[in-house]
């Protein structure tokens, strides 16, 4: 039941390097019973934002108000901002179940993530979609192609084509964005270029990874990534959302469905019960958004790298590891993103020689056996403690909404590359629960989802656009 640690011999590590790896062990490993305390807060939290008070967590409205049947069809663009690329999509959809994708990466050159004038932002998203457009379209098209844009942030909707930007997350920090709708920003850019697109839906991934995978699987419950965010998306009903009061059209039955953006990667901000190390608290001191996301924080891929950094770095100062060496690369922030880690936990050989080759080569630095032992058992801890904690969204959604089975659909860099996290994550789950069964049964299981950005997007689009043919608000 315990997760597998692939734990090298520990046999040739000095006694001073156990005790330090020990006290590692201690703050960073979180027990069942700290699980299932988290979980129950988290139920509160969740409920508290859906409030008109509200609390930490944002629980978005996302103004998807429709299951999807299966049967929408026709071709849309999508797009997606949120994680280190660019991703420019068009969907094929079937019409029954199935779809067909195209798509290309453009990498976000890293300062862009900074940059201090955010035209630069959208003039770069609006001259990936010209190039994409002119190579999938060469004749040019008739009339302009819906597109759904795949916003992965916090953003407030009053409607479907719509996201002000409540806060920037990730790492990202351009200003004048928060506060302002997203929308006209892109639809400016695209004006200026002569694209004939026409945004009709803004949509977060953590939705769109809901309704594509509603779409083909019928048992899907939540939408959830676990990637450089963490987040997750569920339907709520919407007499259950407090908030809306006042906000929804009289045509809208009190028992319609709506999909809700948790943005749960900002529980515990107010620090109440996660179990945070001093790394953490250094994490967060050094973000551009101090007290905020401070699950996110703990559990995503935008930060795994740099909590072995940061202890990686401390071991050194206390003389530990990496003696006489010059450590100048280890210590520059966030120079390690969560393929380090991942590297690492993936290295086979017993000397991890791959670990080895990596410190040299990325970071300038030899590294002895023994501090390779200790760097992967570090990886482990901090890979471990992502994947359980993670979960605790999803137990704490299910449990509020009384889901007692079904499929969990996630997507995310972390939850496809990370080694081990798919085990580890079912077992934080199952010890949330107490299931003992084997795994495949498990009743409620996370699932590989669709593809959400693309699928997901294009799908609320054909939603959006069969709404307002019907006449509806
Ligand atoms: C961050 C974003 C959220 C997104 C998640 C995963 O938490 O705020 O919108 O869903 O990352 O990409």
């Amino acid at each position: 039941k315990k997760p597998q640690h692939r734990k090298g011999s520990m046999a040739d590590v000095p006694q001073n390097l156990k005790d330090q790896i020990h006290a590692l062990e201690t703050i960073f490993t979180v027990s069942d019973a700290k699980l299932k305390a988290v979980t129950k807060h988290f139920i509160g939290e969740l409920d508290k934002g859906l409030s008109k008070t509200g609390g930490t967590i944002p629980m978005i409205p996302g103004w998807v108000m429709d299951y999807p049947t299966g049967k929408e069809s026709g071709d849309f663009l999508a797009i997606d901002l949120g994680g280190t690329n660019l991703r420019v999509v068009l969907v094929k959809l079937g019409g029954d179940r199935t779809f067909d994708t195209t798509q290309s990466k453009y990498k976000l050159p890293g300062p862009m993530r900074v940059t201090k004038n955010r035209d630069e932002l959208f003039a770069f998203i609006a001259d990936s979609l010209k190039s994409f457009v002119d190579e999938q379209f060469p004749e040019g098209v008739s009339s302009p192609i819906p597109l759904g844009f795949t916003f992965s942030f916090p953003a407030s909707q009053n409607k479907i084509n719509e996201g002000v930007l409540q806060t920037w997350t990730k790492g990202f920090d351009i200003p004048n964005v928060e506060g302002h709708d997203v929308i006209p920003l892109l639809q400016e850019q695209l004006e200026k270029r002569k694209i004939p697109i026409n945004v009709v839906a803004l949509i977060n991934d953590t939705t769109g990874t809901l309704v594509a995978s509603l779409y083909s699987d019928s048992e899907t419950k939540m939408g959830v990534i676990f990637g450089t965010g963490v987040n997750g998306a569920y339907y709520e009903v919407v007499k259950d959302i407090e908030k809306l009061d006042g906000k929804l059209a009289d045509d809208i039955p009190a028992s319609s469905p709506m999909a809700i953006n948790c943005e749960y990667g900002s529980f515990d901000s107010e620090h109440a019960i996660l179990p945070r190390t001093k790394y953490d608290v250094i994490i967060d001191e050094q973000s551009p958004r101090p007290n905020q996301q401070a699950f996110e924080k703990m559990s995503s891929g935008y930060y795994l790298g740099e909590l072995l950094r940061l202890v990686l770095v401390e071991l050194h100062e206390q003389g530990f590891i990496f003696k006489n060496q010059d450590v100048s690369k280890l210590n520059t922030p966030y120079i390690m993103d969560t393929s380090y880690p991942s590297r690492i936990e993936d290295d086979p050989f017993e000397n991890l020689e791959n670990t080895d080759e990596l410190f040299q080569a990325d970071l300038g630095i030899e590294t002895s056996t023994v501090e390779r032992k200790l760097i992967r058992r570090v990886s482990e801890l901090i890979g471990t403690r992502a994947a359980r904690l993670a979960v605790c969204g999803i137990a704490a959604i299910c449990q509020k909404r009384g889901y007692e089975t079904g499929h969990i659909a996630a997507d995310g860099s972390v939850y496809n590359l990370y080694p081990d996290f798919k085990q580890r994550a079912a077992e934080g789950l199952a010890s949330i629960y107490d299931w003992t069964m084997p795994m495949e049964e498990h009743p409620i299981k996370i699932v590989p989802a669709e593809d959400g950005s693309g699928a997901g997007a294009a799908i609320i689009a054909a939603l959006t656009q069969k709404r307002l043919a019907a006449g509806k608000t």
